[in-house]
């Protein structure tokens, strides 16, 4: 064992002076040290460009049965490891896209196998229950253990679900039932009520409305695709609401040579959000809820400042809407705090936070009045899945035990230096770096040459993700370190000086 981590180790420094030797190489790489992470490989190593023939021989055969148009390549799940995919034909590449940002704490974790090969987990991972009826005795204690253990501040209820959509769905349905029996003063709906809804019409199904803002994305199920906003192709032919969007900020970067002008921005946002929650109350359909991203990341990595989300959630006390803060992308530590609105210092910063991708299961928390009065209001079969709940409760030890949120801090730290330092370097390609975090972007020229970079990185062994009309996203795992940070520095420059 020894042995073999000495000769990892060896490999790894030898492998890291190639890289800062390498011809195009100009990205000067601060030298940082490897800390112990013994499941993580040393580098990438690439055997093919990607897709290879084995990934492409396979896309056609399932192409005969799915339409495999936004498949990449196919992986090798049981030889990736820490930061490390895999794929069918050898490449292993340094992951800082990690399955669309859901991967906590890398491939194959030590911790999670172990969680695995314990005999007293087998029956949590074998029976898949019925949660809303049929719960198995250890439940409660599971969910206090993981969920509630990372609570929003003001929020003791949880409800899990399966995914980010039907997290966001149900949210939203939490907000109509809550905002209807506050218009009534109780909750005992009238038979008119009851008849009505089962034709579609109000007052059972009340003109009730979400305000969200352009550029998010919650989702693709019917509700959800009302206030998602990134790209026409999630929402075309799909029949929807008649709910107010309102602009998102769009600041201008470095953000201390605009101060003036993204306050101004800003300001003009918040406006936008109250003339249209008064406008919708005249047109007989109130705003029961606003929900928020706490940074768009799907419509491009949009940003806002503390103040725009603290006037915001102002704006919810005020005019009696709930406000909804969905945290399936930022939420599980990327951002440095374990949710992204701990950035914004609040005691009471949202009246439900949903949540998936890294804390494994999807859900909701809320504050006790939001919760739905009556069973069968917010259900369905699985409402989430137990072994997950385990798999999060083992997570969020090694975060803690690993402090690995001041990992994030330090990695994002040096992550977003060195965009700068590019962008410095490439200012005709690069643009608008930004990030709180590891969860960091920067803007490439145009989307053609943003394509061509995504290609040329993956082919040097580094996945990175896309967002929004031209920008490239970063969304390792936490355990993704200061050294990773270099490898990928290294790599990209060689790309971006590949360019010219
Ligand atoms: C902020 C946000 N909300 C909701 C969703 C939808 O989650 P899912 O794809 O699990 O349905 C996503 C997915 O990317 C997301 O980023």
């Amino acid at each position: 064992m020894a042995s073999s981590m000495l000769s990892r180790q060896l490999a790894f420094s030898l492998q890291k002076s190639l890289w800062l030797s390498a011809p195009g190489c100009r990205y000067v790489s601060k030298t940082a040290t490897k800390t112990q992470m013994e499941f993580d490989y040393d580098g990438p190593s690439m055997k093919t460009s990607v897709p290879g023939p084995r990934s492409q021989e396979l896309t056609k055969q399932l192409g005969e049965m799915q339409n495999v148009g936004a498949i990449n390549f196919f992986c090798n799940y049981e030889e990736s490891r820490g930061n490390y995919l895999v794929d069918v034909d050898g490449n292993r590449m340094l992951d800082l896209y990690t399955q669309i940002s859901s991967v906590p704490i890398g491939y194959n974790h030590p911790a999670l196998l172990k969680l695995m090969s314990n005999p007293h987990n087998l029956s949590t991972f074998v029976n898949r229950p019925a949660l809303g009826i049929l719960p198995p005795e250890n439940f409660p204690d599971k969910i206090s253990e993981s969920l509630l253990s990372v609570a929003p501040s003001g929020m003791s209820r949880v409800q899990t679900m399966a995914c980010g959509s039907c997290s966001n769905e149900n949210a939203f349905k939490s907000m109509f039932i809550w905002y209807r029996n506050k218009e009534r003063g109780h909750n005992t709906p009238s038979d008119k009520d009851l008849s009505s809804c089962m034709i579609n019409q109000a007052p059972g199904c009340p003109n009730l409305s979400i305000l969200s803002f352009m550029g998010s994305f919650h989702g693709r199920t019917m509700g959800c695709l009302a206030t998602t906003h990134s790209k026409a192709i999630h929402k075309l032919d799909i029949p929807s609401f008649d709910w107010p969007i309102a602009r998102f900020p769009r600041l201008q970067y470095p953000l201390e040579e605009f101060t003036r002008e993204n306050l101004q921005e800003e300001s003009r946002c918040l406006e936008e959000v109250e003339d249209l929650i008064v406008k919708w109350r005249q047109k007989g359909k109130p705003v029961a809820g606003i929900v928020v991203e706490p940074i768009q990341a799907e419509g491009g990595d949009n940003h806002a400042s503390v103040d725009f989300f603290r006037s915001l959630r102002n704006i919810t006390r005020k005019h009696g809407c709930a406000f909804h803060v969905d945290e399936v992308q930022t939420g599980g530590g990327t951002t440095g705090k374990f949710w992204a609105h701990e950035h914004w210092g609040m005691d009471d910063p949202a009246d439900v936070v949903s949540f998936s991708k890294k804390l494994l299961t999807g859900g909701y928390f809320q504050k006790d009045e939001l919760q739905a009065d009556k069973p069968y209001r917010i259900f369905n079969t699985w409402m989430g899945d137990p072994s997950k709940n385990l798999f999060l409760a083992e997570v969020l030890n090694v975060i803690r035990r690993e402090n690995l949120l001041e990992e994030v801090t330090r990695s994002g730290k040096a992550l977003l230096n060195g965009l700068y330092e590019l962008q410095t370097q490439h200012p005709d390609i690069l643009s608008r770096a930004r990030g709180q975090g590891t969860f960091c972007a920067v803007d490439i020229c145009d989307d053609a040459t943003r394509n061509r970079i995504l290609l040329k990185t993956r082919d040097k062994g580094v996945i990175l993700g896309a967002c929004g009309d031209r920008s490239v996203r970063f969304r390792p795992s936490l355990v993704f370190k200061e050294y990773h940070v270099h490898i990928f520095l290294n790599i990209f420059n060689d790309v971006l000086a590949q360019l010219k």
